[in-house]
């Protein structure tokens, strides 16, 4: 019998889908000193409701295990995610705050990659942050943060002390919360009857088109759809009007909601919904496929890995993400087939990565000298990362690809 949970949005029965095995907090990057029989692991599986069809995590980590003073991802370290972001921002400015003294909230604003350009058009803004770290790096930009955790209660004190928004936005973070009943009532209460509630996040049939299984880790509680985001919104009174697939992040799509009844769905939340349905990406059949493509991933990775390290080569990991920390744990990855991780953020150099305890090191040290192969990890910035790197690779440098299969290229 397949192990079951409670959905975190309508408390249907969850049925297990894919066991991804014992996993460390993505995020925790370990000083090399630390005793790591402290180490916090945890069962990562997902499984798939039966009546609401939301893809979540059979288990949940505590909010504050994850985001915390010394959280270390910092948005505003790709060029891609601030371009991004600083479009997202103008439009807004240009369409829904263009009112009377307009405001928007935005829920997750970390180090204020969004928000920087509303503050500097001068429009009020709210970002809510609980990560101490990311949340002061954000007010240097002179962008106001909460620093608190989004739930039903930050929304009723936003409300008495700045009255209620435009805009509440939300990039990469409501798909971090598992307590959604809180989340969508304090949304109702904080936006005003003419506003939108805006989200995007890792897209489930990306997902399970690309084998992304690497997009499963303790941060990402749900994976959505716009079928099951369509039923999550109707519990609330509040109805998706629109949906926008983008390329960002290996697929995402971002979702507007309005309260029920007052805009007019865009045609292409049916079509995408009519797509779900046809490829049946909520289905257990569907979904157990993907488990097995995720094991053979795991299964040609690692026979790759040994392959090279019997041959001498050395490889190094390219981007120390949260989504490799589940590459690494479920295809038993360490120091002693990937050599170093290199990664950009300074707070994940020097440390090690979570429970496979491979090396950080500083961007630099990846030419010092250049290694044979570079397993990117970060391959959701490919085309950043490889214009960067172009000379590893005019000096016969070849890079390890593992989604959606695993290729040399
Ligand atoms: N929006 C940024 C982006 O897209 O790059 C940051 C995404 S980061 C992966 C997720 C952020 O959500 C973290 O900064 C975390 O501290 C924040 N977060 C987690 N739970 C939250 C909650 N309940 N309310 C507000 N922010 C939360
Ligand atoms: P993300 O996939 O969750 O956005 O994380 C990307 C990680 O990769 C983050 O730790 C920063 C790192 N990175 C680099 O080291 N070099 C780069 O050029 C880019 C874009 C990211
Ligand atoms: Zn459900």
């Amino acid at each position: 019998m397949s192990n079951v949970s409670r959905c975190r949005v309508c408390g249907g029965t969850v049925h297990e889908f894919f066991d991804f095995g014992r996993q460390p907090l993505s995020d925790a990057f370990l000083r090399p000193d630390a005793d790591f029989g402290d180490e916090f692991f945890f069962r990562l599986a997902t499984g798939v409701c039966e009546s609401c069809t939301m893809v979540q995590l059979m288990e949940e980590v505590p909010r504050d295990r994850m985001f915390h003073e010394d959280y270390p991802y910092h948005s505003s370290g790709s060029a891609v995610m601030r371009n991004h972001f600083e479009q997202l921002a103008k439009r807004f400015l240009a369409t829904e705050l263009t009112g009377d003294d307009p405001f928007i909230v935005e829920v997750g604003c970390n180090d204020g990659i969004m928000l920087k350009a509303v503050a500097e058009a001068g429009v009020r803004h709210l970002g809510v942050e609980p990560s101490g770290g990311v949340a002061d790096l954000a007010a240097t930009k002179g962008i106001k943060v909460r620093k608190s955790f989004f739930e039903e209660a930050t929304a009723a004190e936003i409300v008495a002390d700045e009255g209620r928004a435009d805009v509440i936005y939300a990039a990469n973070t409501l798909c971090h919360i598992p307590y959604m009943e809180s989340i969508l009532n304090g949304v109702t209460a904080l936006l005003k009857p003419t506003g939108v509630f805006v989200f995007e996040d890792p897209y489930l049939g990306d997902i399970i088109e690309r084998t992304s299984f690497d997009q499963v880790y303790d941060e990402h509680f749900f994976f959505f759809s716009a079928q099951s985001v369509q039923a999550m919104a109707s519990r609330f009174g509040l109805e998706l009007v629109d949906v926008e697939r983008i390329g960002v992040h290996g697929g995402e799509v971002r979702y507007s909601l309005a309260p029920a009844g007052r805009r007019t769905p865009t045609p292409e939340v049916a079509a995408l919904v009519a797509e779900e349905k046809e490829r049946e990406i909520a289905d257990l059949a569907t979904l157990k496929a993907f488990g097995a493509r995720v094991l053979k991933i795991r299964d040609d990775l690692t026979s790759l890995l040994e392959k090279l390290r019997g041959e001498g080569k050395r490889v190094v990991g390219y981007g120390a993400t949260a989504k490799s920390a589940t590459v690494t744990n479920l295809c038993g990855i360490g120091p002693e087939l990937v050599e170093f991780v290199c990664d950009t953020t300074p707070a994940k150099q020097g440390r090690v990565t979570p429970g496979a305890h491979i090396p950080v090191r500083e961007s630099a040290a990846f030419s010092q000298p250049y290694p044979d192969y570079a397993l990117l990890f970060a391959w959701n910035h490919a085309e950043e990362v490889m214009a960067k790197e172009q000379e590893f690779r005019d000096r016969g440098g070849k890079w390890i690809l593992y989604v959606p299969d695993v290729r040399i290229v």
